[in-house]
């Protein structure tokens, strides 16, 4: 058999524009804390259709930061899917918060409102404090459903839309809305991890529409700095190092340039200006990368379409963003190993996060969730990205064809 070079679920595409756009900041004065962090924030916002945006280290930095701004306090309850990446539910315990699952809706694959619902009915009001729902695989999250939910509960939302920039769900009025666009979450959070979308080499962006969020997250992102004068909480005095009353009196009523306050915990999350110039550049191409996702989805739909031994994703998935393209399959391992031996390299996402051993000793064991865990056992993920060659898709679906023939 001749041996190919290897077909990847996913991988980054990189153009000389790409590489000039980095270069360019090596060129210049800032390597970091510059102004293409603002440039790449500003052009990620528009992007989205959402008020603000905060680029960050990678996609689990912006995670924490969210569970930080909105005050996550040690045993509070936030529910997620466990069919998801473990930074998902991990962002809560970084703060001591307790993780319940909900199981997945069997077609979708989403975290499935109704058994939210019914975590909420059965807990005192009040227990609960969050939802964290996934845009899985790049399939946007009915957000106006769960905002309803959320509502009557008060409770928080974080969209955690890591594989679904450019993805949306038509709302109840028949509206498009973007995944992470700020109207139904409190916040979202994106990922640029080679595998995603745009790629940054690691990196990640919080979206919101709130002010008071937005600052907060921009305060917790470097050390919980603030350099907003109006903030400062030591007097001027203070600030200049004059200590005792005489010398106060003789400073002035305005805080020196160089003074900025640490007035809570934070941490350095930043993005480098070289990240962000390769993120904004593959900005430019995002809508084409989608475009080229949905038509990638579309073969894979037509050549599995009359086939027993498959069933992916199901509905009207016009808005999916195609980070992932799942199945779930008769005989999975036996499938996954004949493609990795000739060479494709699929990919299973995800097993459950409820099974990790980290999270068996809060309680969660085998059986908890059959829903996740029946598509855990059937799962497998196609590759998938706007630079695979039609003649290597092609060569993937006749080597599944021939696997069940
Ligand atoms: C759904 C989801 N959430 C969060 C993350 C974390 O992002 P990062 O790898 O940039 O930290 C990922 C990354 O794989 C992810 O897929």
């Amino acid at each position: 058999m001749m041996k190919r070079k290897p077909i990847p679920y996913g991988r980054q595409h990189i153009t000389d524009e790409d590489i000039q756009a980095v270069v360019q900041v090596l060129k210049s004065d800032y390597l970091t804390q510059g102004p293409t962090i603002a440039a790449f924030e500003g052009a990620f916002a528009k992007y989205i259709g959402c008020k603000y945006a905060v680029a960050v280290a990678n996609g689990t930095a912006a995670l924490h930061l969210c569970t930080l701004a909105l005050n996550v306090q040690k045993g509070e309850k936030v529910i997620t899917s466990p069919i998801t990446f473990a930074a998902s539910a991990n962002c809560v315990r970084y703060c001591g918060g307790e993780v319940v699952f909900a199981d997945i809706d069997t077609d979708t694959y989403l975290l499935d409102i109704e058994n939210v619902r019914a975590l909420l009915e059965a807990a005192p009001k009040g227990i609960y404090k969050g939802i964290i729902p996934v845009d899985f695989a790049g399939r946007a999250v009915d957000l106006e459903e769960f905002r309803k939910l959320a509502d009557e509960y008060g409770l928080w939302m974080i969209e955690d839309a890591c594989h679904a920039p450019g993805g949306f769900f038509t709302d109840s009025k028949g509206q498009q809305q973007n995944c992470g666009n700020g109207k139904f979450a409190d916040l979202a959070i994106f990922s640029f991890h080679p595998v995603k979308h745009i790629a940054a080499g690691e990196g990640g962006m919080v979206t919101t529409n709130n002010k008071a969020l937005y600052q907060r997250l921009l305060t917790l992102r470097t050390h919980g700095i603030t350099k907003n004068e109006v903030d400062y909480q030591n007097p001027i005095a203070l600030a200049y190092g004059d200590y005792t009353k005489d010398q106060q009196l003789k400073t002035s009523n305005q805080y020196p340039i160089w003074y900025m306050e640490m007035q809570e915990l934070g941490y350095n999350y930043r993005l480098t200006d070289i990240q962000a110039a390769l993120g904004l550049s593959q900005l430019e191409r995002a809508e084409q990368g989608i475009l080229k996702r949905r038509s990638i989805a579309e073969k894979y739909e037509s050549a599995f379409k009359e086939a027993d031994f498959v069933k992916g994703q199901s509905g009207v998935v016009n808005g999916h963003a195609y980070h992932l393209y799942v199945l779930e399959v008769e005989d999975r391992s036996g499938l996954y190993q004949y493609l990795r031996e000739r060479s494709i390299y699929a990919q299973i996402h995800y097993i459950p996060v409820h099974l990790m051993p980290y999270y068996q000793q809060f309680g969660w064991k085998q059986g908890d969730f059959l829903y996740a865990e029946n598509y855990y056992t059937n799962c497998l993920s196609l590759p998938m990205y706007p630079s695979l060659p039609e003649e290597e898709q092609g060569f993937v679906i006749e080597t599944i064809r021939n696997f069940y023939s």
